[in-house]
């Protein structure tokens, strides 16, 4: 490491970056390596497995941590149903003390653009700039996002709700360094974004990536969902590749252009 010339030294930092290792948690450099060299054996008695927790009942078959999910969503259910307005909702989710990426985000980051307007985008959770901000996509792949909705007329900072779109993040809360929202993480939230759309009552939703899908269809596998509308509860919604994939796989960006004429043909047809 110490020979280490400045060139190769940024592109490391670079590819930790995009690995989403993007924020130092200590002053100095922890080697792990020689850390596990150093450890002493651990004894039997550590080694064993900790007692389990008794389980309710009804799931005493299975994990604790699926237990705790299905507890976790069932009470998800029951607060997301609870919220009569958009407000209420927000204040709900923040008040969901379930999810265990709400301990480790700076900040809540709820919605961006127009409720009621006509298009809802439903991404995957924030990033850095979204945690800082406390909006959803306005990095990088929120700005390639704002291109692909200003192609078809659609903006967020639109007031009519025709041109408007409303974004929400299926996890509103930033996941420590960018990894993705695990399936139980995706099954507990799920609940309250589905509120959310029946609030916001758009006309048709844009599923961007597999991570809404996985939440809100049960399936996942985007470039085989993507372009073919479902109905999701009683609204038309459409999977789409997310942006960030489109910045690995510009080659795909016409794909994503397909989706983008098949969403304003439908938006066309319902006017
Ligand atoms: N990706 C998402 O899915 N949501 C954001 O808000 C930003 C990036």
């Amino acid at each position: 490491m110490d020979d280490l010339g400045f060139h190769d030294a940024l592109a490391m930092l670079d590819w930790q970056i995009e690995l989403g290792a993007d924020e130092a948690i200590v002053d100095t450099p922890i080697d792990r390596f020689g850390l596990a060299e150093q450890a002493p054996s651990a004894p039997a008695a550590q080694m064993a497995p900790a007692p389990r927790a008794a389980q309710p009942m009804a799931h005493a078959t299975l994990p604790p941590e699926a237990a705790l999910t299905i507890n976790a969503v069932a009470l998800a259910q029951e607060a997301s149903a609870a919220a009569q307005d958009l407000a209420g909702l927000k204040a709900a989710v923040a008040g969901f003390a379930h999810c265990p990426l709400r301990d480790t985000a700076v900040q809540l980051v709820f919605a961006d653009g127009l409720p009621g307007a006509r298009v809802m985008i439903v991404g995957e959770a924030p990033g850095r700039e979204e945690e800082q901000q406390g909006k959803p996509f306005v990095g990088q792949a929120g700005q390639l996002l704002d291109k692909m909705l200003e192609a078809i007329g659609l903006d967020r900072a639109a007031t009519d709700p025709a041109h408007a779109v409303y974004i929400a993040n299926v996890v509103p809360w930033r996941p420590p360094q960018n990894r993705k929202p695990t399936p139980e993480e995706l099954a507990m939230m799920a609940p309250f974004m589905r509120r959310h759309i029946a609030l916001a009552a758009p006309d048709l939703v844009v599923l961007m990536g597999n991570a809404a899908c996985e939440a809100l269809l049960g399936q996942t596998g985007i470039t085989r969902l993507r372009g073919e509308w479902v109905t999701l509860d009683t609204c038309p919604a459409l999977p789409m590749l997310h942006p960030a994939y489109l910045f690995r796989r510009p080659q795909d960006k016409a794909l994503a252009w397909a989706d983008l004429l098949s969403l304003k043909a439908r938006l066309r047809g319902l006017s």
